[in-house]
């Protein structure tokens, strides 16, 4: 049926990366592959530079151009891939790991000098909750980088998964000879050019193979072959359930700059990587193949233009057919809605679309419906689960400086917290508004917002928190807790009691005084 066929094309992901590993080059590689863009440099980096985080406009024009990168899509062998792209700057890191509820699978770039870096630990703890399948690329191979067996122990350690080598570096740095393919034993043999598309591999009939000492010194030979045994010996055939289980990690050697072992990586991928997954809902699993549309918004995005105050909501397809001009039910606000020109993101351009598929990404013009998990179906009553919030790090009360602007302020704050540019949890006592973030750049985007969109004045007084929350346990217990920390509770967007806890060490007299209660950093815990 060609619905199922246009399901088994999709492969939706992300790529993840620290800032500065490659994750902006490989993207492009990899639109070059799908013969999307032609020429290198087509791409913009959608990072926030920190030299100008004080130029809110620039900030502004920066997150713009993640708007027009937020989805690529490029044909690779007959199917259809779905980059969904995530910011690089570690203050939008909460935007990112929303977009990773919305992926079926990850390609995580790890710069071979640096390793694995805080920003990496924390998006695969992402990847670790939802158990999503991961690839790994070690980039930058033409640098002098750590030894590959360090590395791989490093991943382990550090990002709690197995991995699996696909591909072993011969050397790196300036001594890079290329990689050995291990599931094809062939030879890739690496030369330092930005504009060569396709690696010319070279078969080899395995490590015995003579023709090798005549490609490679024999010092390098010799190292390979004892490198590869201990491998092969450690490693064995890598389980293709183990991956989609996110259990093992593949793992690829290269140079994204170089356009150097990315080919075999995307080819892997094309064949191991999962096509559009079942997805958990309130009531029950949907899965991609039922023919009635459903669907989630993972990411809002204000308009550029502060005159016109509409946003663009990325909804994922998760089962049946969109279609403009169609009837869908917002769950939330229990109405119809139809959408005259939504969004399809084709690489570096948006086109208006007639109809989307499981795994499909879609823009749609949004006037202030929607916030961050909104479910829209064609009837069912049901809201998708996984779309959780994260404790922010850094905690500041709203204050208003402009009494007469009140419900404006009310208003915008509402809002651009629905998009998700930071979290909300208000004291029922007073009205407090306690506003937290994963960084200080968003506090600034919030007031200039605030005052250039909704005509609203205020300041940020920070308050010192340690952590946001949320809690599971008995009834009981949780309502003696509220009341016995009442000037330290807050609600979230979803009315879900939450403890601002002072510190580390009041969080845990707590947890010692009531042992039932679970304090969550994140509102998505398994119960
Ligand atoms: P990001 O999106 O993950 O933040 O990283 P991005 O691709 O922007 O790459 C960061 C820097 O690393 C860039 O250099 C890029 O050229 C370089 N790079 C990426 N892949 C490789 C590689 O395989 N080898 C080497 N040696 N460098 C690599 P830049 O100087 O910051 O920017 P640019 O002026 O080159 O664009």
């Amino acid at each position: 049926m060609a619905y199922e066929t246009e399901i088994s094309k999709r492969k939706t992901f992300a790529i993840i990366a620290h800032p500065d590993a490659g994750k902006t080059t490989l993207t492009e590689k990899f639109l070059l592959f799908g013969g999307q863009i032609q020429t290198a440099g087509a791409v913009k980096s959608n990072k926030i530079n920190k030299a100008t985080t004080s130029d809110f406009m620039e900030i502004e024009k920066q997150r713009g151009i993640s708007v027009a990168t937020s989805v690529m899509t490029f044909g690779y062998r007959g199917k259809m891939v779905n980059i969904l792209d995530t910011p690089g700057h570690k203050d939008f890191a909460e935007d990112t790991y929303r977009t990773l509820t919305a992926v079926d699978s990850v390609i995580l770039v790890v710069d071979c000098v640096k390793g694995v870096e805080e920003q990496t630990e924390r998006l695969m703890e992402v990847c670790r909750m939802r158990d999503t399948p991961v690839i790994i690329f070690v980039n930058k191979m033409d640098r002098d980088g750590k030894d590959p067996f360090d590395l791989l122990e490093e991943l382990e350690g550090k990002l709690n998964i197995g991995v699996h080598p696909m591909s072993w570096p011969i050397n790196g740095g300036r001594d890079f000879k290329g990689v050995y393919l291990l599931p094809t034993q062939s030879l890739n043999l690496f030369e330092s050019t930005k504009t060569k598309l396709t690696d010319d591999v070279i078969k080899i009939e395995g490590l015995a193979d003579n023709q090798l000492d005549s490609l490679l010194p024999s010092k390098d030979v010799a190292k390979l072959r004892e490198d590869v045994e201990l491998i092969d010996g450690v490693y064995g055939d890598l389980d293709k359930n183990d991956y989609l289980t996110g259990n093992i990690a593949p793992v690829f050697f290269g140079s994204a700059l170089n356009n150097f072992g990315i080919q075999e990586m995307l080819d892997t991928f094309i064949e191991i990587a999962p096509n559009p997954k079942p997805r958990a809902t309130s009531t029950r699993m949907v899965e991609p193949t039922e023919t009635k549309f459903s669907g989630f918004i993972f990411k809002i995005h204000a308009n550029l233009d502060p005159r016109h105050r509409d946003r663009i909501a990325f909804l994922r397809v998760c089962s049946g057919k969109f279609e403009r001009n169609k009837n869908f039910k917002h769950i939330r606000l229990d109405k119809q809605f139809k959408f005259a020109n939504p969004y399809m993101f084709m690489a570096q351009s948006k086109e208006v679309m007639d109809d989307a598929y499981p795994g499909d990404v879609v823009g749609l013009y949004d006037t202030g419906n929607f916030k961050i998990g909104d479910t829209l179906t064609e009837g069912e009553a049901f809201m998708f689960k996984g779309i959780p919030s994260f404790s922010p790090e850094i905690f500041k009360e709203l204050i208003n400086t402009d009494p007469m602007k009140s419900k404006q302020l009310e208003k915008g704050i509402e809002q651009l917290t629905d998009e998700g540019l930071a979290s909300l949890f208000v004291q029922e006592l007073g009205n407090r508004k306690f506003v937290g973030t994963v960084g200080e750049l968003q506090f600034e985007v919030l007031q200039y917002r605030l005052e250039h969109e909704y005509g609203a004045k205020c300041r940020f007084e920070p308050r010192s928190i340690h952590k946001a929350c949320w809690i599971s346990g008995s009834e009981a217990d949780l309502k003696d807790f509220m009341k016995y920390r009442q000037n330290n509770i807050a609600y979230d967007k979803d009315k879900n009691p939450v403890f601002l806890a002072e510190t580390a060490f009041i969080l845990k007299m707590a947890e010692d005084k009531y042992p039932d209660l679970t304090f969550h950093t994140t509102s998505e815990f398994k119960v």
